[in-house]
């Protein structure tokens, strides 16, 4: 059965909308989130463009502050430290990849860890990976909601991720198999240099796929009744398209869909819930219900 991310997504982009209302109406300020994109990669350009658009729906205020992919790495840590001070926004993103000549590592730190909503910064990171409360990063966060969502069993399943990124499989490794619901799973974390990735496939009860590379899993690949979460979010070329793309995951859907007991589908499975977990932690930044003000 299908994992309707969207939908799940819409659901709580209400919730939080009706969160702001009343604090709106109690005399709070809006939350606010702002965004540093760099440059015109035509991935990024449209993810900023749904954050704006989530903070739009979930009543926050948005701040969006653009740089040419020129821009050196000393004016964007200047526009950080202006975000970090500013008392007005509650928390920011920078939006990844940068441009070469900058060190993403750098900005990173660089980000009040109280107002890194990405939880990308080494701070949330580490809280995270001892089970302390952190702003979680945003797809990790959005898969376990939807496993939540969903009353998806995860303890004692075998769980194989693919791919080992920092921004994906490496945190959603560590919730998968902390100790909490979801999560107790046990976890094997596959990667470029595993060579029996297939037969560690077909042996597990959860995959969550996040290579980026287009139909990876396939059909052979699948234990019957297996639950498929699927990251990947690769511009194909599709000429049928007005904008000459389509987006495809890392499961050759089709084929896989009539085998597992729930799938994700690309897009609308992963990706919304990754734009409201953003949305998620920006609330509780406003609310400082993380860290203390
Ligand atoms: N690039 C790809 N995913 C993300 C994300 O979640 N946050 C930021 N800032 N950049 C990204």
């Amino acid at each position: 059965m299908l994992i309707d991310g969207k939908n799940t997504a819409a659901q709580i982009k209400a919730e939080i909308a009706a969160e702001v209302a009343t604090m709106v109406a109690n005399g709070q300020k809006r939350p606010h989130l702002a965004a540093i994109l760099v440059g015109h990669d035509g991935g990024s350009e449209t993810y900023v463009a749904h954050k704006v658009k989530a903070c739009e729906e979930c009543g926050f205020t948005s701040t969006l502050l653009r740089y040419e992919d020129d821009v050196t790495e000393a004016e964007l840590l200047q526009a950080i430290d202006r975000l970090n001070a500013d008392n007005d926004v509650d928390g920011f993103i920078v939006q990844l990849p940068l441009p070469r000549h900058i060190s993403e590592q750098r900005i990173i730190e660089a980000i009040d860890y109280r107002k890194d909503v990405d939880g990308f910064h080494p701070i949330n990171v580490g809280r995270m990976s001892i089970g302390l409360p952190c702003f979680l990063s945003a797809t990790p966060a959005g898969i376990m909601t939807l496993l939540e969502r969903y009353d998806i069993p995860t303890r004692g399943a075998r769980c194989v991720v693919l791919g080992r990124s920092n921004i994906v499989g490496k945190p959603v490794a560590t919730l998968m198999m902390q100790k909490a619901t979801p999560g107790n799973a046990t976890v094997t974390v596959c990667h470029s240099a595993t060579p029996d990735i297939k037969d560690i496939c077909r042996e597990a009860d959860i995959i969550i796929a996040a290579l980026g590379s287009p139909g990876f899993v396939t059909a052979d690949l699948i234990k019957p009744g297996a639950v498929i979460i699927d990251v990947g979010t690769t511009r194909v070329p599709d000429a049928t398209r007005k904008s000459g793309f389509r987006l495809r995951g890392d499961v050759d859907f089709d084929n896989v869909e009539p085998l597992c007991s729930w799938i994700t589908p690309v897009p609308g499975g992963v990706g919304p819930m990754t734009i409201v977990s953003l949305m998620k932690n920006t609330l509780l930044a406003a609310r400082h219900d993380i860290y203390p003000a």
